[in-house]
């Protein structure tokens, strides 16, 4: 790809918002009817929505989407989409992409943007809780129905993540502090059943490493992961835990949920 300077902003005709097409197809690997239309982005841009891009000259490597909705009598944006172009990932796209969208939401007196994501997703779970400190209070089981592309049959369970764009922890995080690392993890008690869940302020909960592939090299295998980790995760946020951190303990990638 050419090397030239990279520009974020919102876009501004409709021949910008097609190129987010090809982005998610690339992205998510869905077929046309699951990619979300032009049209659909344009009108919810103009009804109090935000889609910026990030260009490299007038070729877009990556977007955000949101919409806007109400939490609490408050204006918040819910965010729909968030695609970088596989030869652009791995680069700090997607973190200057939200950064974007949260000084565009402060400019526009907006102070909480959500969004849902695949809680078997490693990476996105470090950009959301590490690296951005969104924290998850809701999980919602089978969201969107069964999906195809890098999801395959799997019940689409998310996490929706708030992030408080003036928690102290984001405002430090935007500034770019890396969140810290816990040493004693590993000692972390971990739920197994959500039947005995230990009393204690901070617990764990494990996940299978190696999605989205997971998903198409064992699906029997996730699905069975899918409804173990619903099993556990449901009660302990009715219990009032959220989940605030993501770390890799020595059986796996796991959540860490901290009474609140
Ligand atoms: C998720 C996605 C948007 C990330 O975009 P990206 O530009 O590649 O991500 P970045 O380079 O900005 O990295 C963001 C953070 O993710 C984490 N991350 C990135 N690559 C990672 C990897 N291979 N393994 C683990 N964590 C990783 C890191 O925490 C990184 O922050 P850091 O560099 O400060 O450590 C991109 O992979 C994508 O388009 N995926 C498909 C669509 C999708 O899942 N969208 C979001 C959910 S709807």
């Amino acid at each position: 790809m050419k090397k030239e300077k990279l520009v974020i902003r919102e876009l501004q005709t409709p021949e910008e918002f097609r190129q987010t097409e090809a982005i998610s197809r690339l992205a998510w690997q869905f077929n046309d009817l699951a990619i979300s239309p032009v049209s659909d982005l344009i009108a919810s841009t103009h009804s109090g929505g935000l889609t910026a891009g990030v260009f490299s000259g007038k070729q877009m490597l990556g977007f955000v989407h949101s919409l806007p909705r109400v939490n609490q009598g408050q204006p918040c944006q819910h965010s729909h989409l968030l695609a970088v172009h596989p030869k652009a990932q791995g680069k700090g796209l997607s973190i200057r992409l939200k950064l974007y969208q949260r000084e565009w939401c402060l400019a526009h007196n907006i102070r909480l943007i959500t969004w849902t994501y695949d809680p078997f997703f490693l990476k996105n779970a470090r950009l959301n809780l590490g690296r951005l400190r969104a924290t998850v209070r809701t999980f919602l089981p089978n969201f969107y129905g069964a999906m195809g592309g890098i999801y395959g049959e799997l019940p689409t369970d998310r996490f929706e993540v708030a992030w408080r764009l003036l928690d102290p922890l984001v405002e430090r995080a935007a500034q770019g502090e890396e969140s810290a690392v816990v040493h004693e993890e590993e000692k972390l008690p971990v739920v197994t059943n959500p039947r005995s869940i230990p009393a204690a302020p901070r617990l764990a909960v494990t996940f299978p490493a190696g999605a989205p592939a997971l998903y198409q090299t064992d699906p029997a295998g996730s699905i069975k992961e899918r409804r173990r980790f619903a099993r556990i995760v449901g009660p302990l946020l009715e219990k009032g835990y959220e989940v605030t951190g993501v770390t890799l303990l020595r059986k796996g990638p796991a959540y860490v949920f901290d009474l609140r």
